[in-house]
């Protein structure tokens, strides 16, 4: 038997492959990619012989022979350069992705990219048939797929279809403006096990398809042509296990220390690390730390805001502006309180590894989590995470799916200036008895629903499901 003609008990097919594609001198080799999904699935995949991963490997028109990397079996899904432009930068992030925040940006409706969403979904259906063995168990992950569940289904009956939505579902009188609501909604309910973020995603997704289709839902399952859908919330948690070690590396304990110094040793940092996404509220927050400032009610002699902003889809509408705004905003802040060799706010838009951003999380007395609107947040788990002697204050948006778990949180609502203005000053100032309670509750938190766990839950139900 080839690797080719190799039939899988366990599927997942993703946007990207959990690997990422690095030049090493004039070569090039596959290293595992950061983030949440990838750690998660870690102990569910990693050294499973019957476990594959179908996704984007991350070079435009790459359609690589299936490979191995770090234990994962990875078959790679090619999309071309004029594809990644309509169904990647176009339907999935200038169509659903503003559309599924809120609508923060306008959403483009554009049939061109609607035509190259429905062929890569297809492209994605037709290897996830290829690959999985009979009755075989397929976890589809995110909005770049929304399509995959259906078209699976009808071509393979026989398998246990489970999909997760890691970005917010919106609410029914924004969804309904997509011109392709309905295929979009036939698309999902080919799956048994719909999982979503929080419970308000999941509402939301019930009463959108009572809207469309008329079908009434049953508490969160939905009977329809004779099969069972079931929805849930599952929010996703972080590895708090490697956390710990980076927390416990002493290369790790000391690059905050020179981090601190080289800060120039303030009394209070205040960090900020998102993707540069027009969601995050960045600009929020630096209006907000400006204010601050001016009003004296912080001071630069004895603080620091450091944002990190690692750069995302940089081609795609919004992103640009947003960059934009940012930058002038830090320019403005340091150009009008930086004092000579100090400059107030510290901004790399760059991305670092997760061992550098548990060094700053170590050093951040205060985290400030904005987004206008976010499926979950893993910074803000990250961060709490990171704080083993429970200090530290979490500045968190309300809009955050993060927020339905960490109550705890000093929660604001970022479209209301004044409020974050009067958090940040109180998290700044916030004596560590009281901030130690807060994050000791958010850690028990963090700790008892682990990446590992919410993919345990998941595969759970979806095995369990009709
Ligand atoms: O939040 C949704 C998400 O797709 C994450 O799963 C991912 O880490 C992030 O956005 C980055 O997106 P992209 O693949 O567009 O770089």
């Amino acid at each position: 038997m080839t690797a080719e003609d190799q039939k899988w008990s366990f599927v997942v097919a993703a946007n990207r492959l959990p690997v990422r594609r690095v030049r090493e001198g004039d070569a090039a080799k596959w290293v595992p990619s950061p983030g949440g999904l990838v750690s998660a699935m870690r102990p569910v995949m990693s050294g499973n012989p019957n476990a594959v991963w179908a996704g984007w490997p991350g070079v435009p028109g790459l359609g690589a022979e299936p490979f191995d990397v770090d234990g994962f079996q990875c078959h790679p899904v090619s999309v071309s350069q004029g594809e990644l432009q309509l169904f990647y930068e176009g339907f999935s992030n200038a169509t659903l992705w503003p559309l599924f925040h809120d609508a923060l940006v306008p959403p483009e409706y554009h049939r061109t990219w609607w035509d190259a969403y429905r062929t890569v979904n297809q492209r994605y259906a037709d290897t996830v048939a290829d690959l999985a063995a009979p009755g075989a168990a397929v976890w589809i992950h995110d909005y770049h797929l929304l399509l995959v569940p259906g078209l699976l289904r009808k071509v393979r009956p026989d398998l246990r279809i489970g999909f997760f939505l890691h970005i917010p579902f919106p609410a029914r009188e924004l969804y309904i403006r997509l011109p392709w609501r309905t295929e979009i909604i036939d698309g999902l309910l080919g799956a048994d096990l719909i999982g979503l973020q929080t419970p308000l995603g999941a509402d939301n997704f019930c009463r959108a398809v009572t809207r469309i289709t008329g079908i009434k839902t049953t508490g969160k399952t939905i009977h329809h042509n004779g099969r069972t859908t079931q929805v849930g919330a599952f929010p996703i948690g972080i590895d708090t296990e490697r956390i710990a070690g980076l927390v416990a590396d002493p290369a790790v304990q000391a690059r905050a220390v020179e981090i601190r110094q080289s800060l120039g040793s303030p009394a209070t940092v205040l960090l900020g690390v998102d993707r540069l996404d027009y969601t995050k509220g960045i600009e929020v927050r630096l209006r907000a730390f400006r204010e601050l400032l001016a009003e004296r009610r912080l001071s630069v002699d004895d603080c620091v805001l450091v944002q990190i902003a690692e750069p995302s889809r940089s081609q795609v509408t919004g992103y640009a502006e947003v960059r934009r705004e940012v930058e002038q905003l830090v320019g403005d802040v340091n150009g009008n309180f930086g004092v000579m060799g100090r400059p107030v706010v510290h901004y790399l838009h760059q991305s670092h590894p997760i061992e550098e951003l548990v060094a700053m999380y170590l050093i951040a007395d205060v985290m400030l989590v904005t987004p206008l609107r976010d499926g979950m947040n893993l910074v803000a788990k990250e961060y709490v995470a990171c704080r083993p002697d429970n200090t530290g204050v979490l500045v968190l948006s309300e809009f955050t799916g993060a927020a339905q778990e960490l109550r705890a949180a000093e929660l604001i609502n970022p479209h209301d200036i004044e409020g974050l203005k009067s958090a940040m000053e109180a998290a700044a100032h916030r004596p560590s008895a009281e901030a130690g309670a807060a994050m000791r509750t958010m850690r028990r938190l963090v700790r008892s629903n682990t990446a590992q766990r919410w993919a345990e839950r998941f595969l759970a139900r979806l095995e369990a499901s009709p």
